[in-house]
């Protein structure tokens, strides 16, 4: 995670030097964006980081809801093509799965390092999925006061019980199974959103004064709720309008 963090935060900063050829993703889906969520998509991320990396590269990232269910795999799975800019062949065709995981926790990562109360002691983080996994590797990873207790809830009982169990020994923090996502969220200096959900179920008033949210999955939290934000900030509006998910 510490190396993903250095890449991220390299890339962000690219990306604001406009140091990045980044067109529109396109996604495959099969009805309305809310249909990710029960159909599934496959994105198309392509991107060229210009000058000192000289890389182009995409990213195809299929995701199937029903995958952890019905087959006992993961949701997401992705393949990475990096191109050679002198004659075009690629320099690698790779498993992206891990990497774009790790690269999602580590994007909450940096926006914490930056935007979050460095005297973050608890976190409440909803979904104990793939993405809730590399969320709390990048958030433990960059305080450098150790965080005291990590709280999860996920609809899925047994699914969460592994989950705490998997994390505690992992990140040696104190993590706790939650009954619900308000009990997650109250008192937390860091709140993670990263389920499944087809329906917003986040209330702002839940939120502690001066706490940061990520919001990693994109119906968790009702737009009518950001009354309660002080500030919102995204990696890339225009990528985010895109997706076609419910900014007003
Ligand atoms: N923003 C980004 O860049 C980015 C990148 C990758 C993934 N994602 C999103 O992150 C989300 C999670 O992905 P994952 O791979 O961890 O999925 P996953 O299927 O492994 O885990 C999702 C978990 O959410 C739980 N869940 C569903 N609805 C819930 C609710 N209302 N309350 C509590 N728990 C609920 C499920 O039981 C499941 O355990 C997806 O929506 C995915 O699209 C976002």
């Amino acid at each position: 995670m510490d190396g993903t963090l250095e890449a991220i935060q390299k890339s962000f900063e690219l990306h604001g030097r406009k140091e990045v050829i980044q067109p529109s993703k396109p996604v495959i889906r099969w009805g309305g964006p809310e249909t990710e969520e029960t159909r599934g998509r496959i994105m198309t991320m392509p991107s060229y980081l210009v000058g000192e990396i000289d890389v182009a590269g995409m990213k195809w990232i299929p995701s199937m809801p029903e995958n952890p269910r019905k087959i006992g795999q993961p949701r997401a799975s992705a393949i990475i093509i990096l191109s050679d800019l002198h004659n075009g062949f690629p320099l690698a065709i790779m498993n992206g799965t891990i990497v774009s995981a790790m690269r999602t926790g580590a994007a909450t990562g940096i926006a914490i390092k930056y935007l979050a109360n460095p005297d973050s002691r608890t976190v409440g983080i909803i979904g104990a999925g793939v993405q809730s996994r590399t969320q709390l590797m990048a958030v433990t990873g960059v305080f450098k006061n150790p965080i005291e207790q990590i709280k999860v809830f996920d609809l899925n009982e047994e699914k969460t019980k592994q989950f705490v169990k998997e994390m505690q020994l992992e990140l040696n923090v104190n993590v706790v199974n939650v009954t619900s996502a308000e009990e997650a969220i109250r008192e937390s200096d860091i709140v993670i959103t990263a389920t499944m959900s087809t329906f917003p179920y986040v209330k702002g008033e839940w939120l502690k004064e001066g706490a940061f949210h990520s919001e990693i999955s994109f119906w968790d939290t009702d737009p009518k709720e950001l009354v309660h934000y002080d500030k919102v900030a995204m990696d890339d509006f225009e990528h985010v309008k895109h997706h076609g998910v419910n900014l007003h």
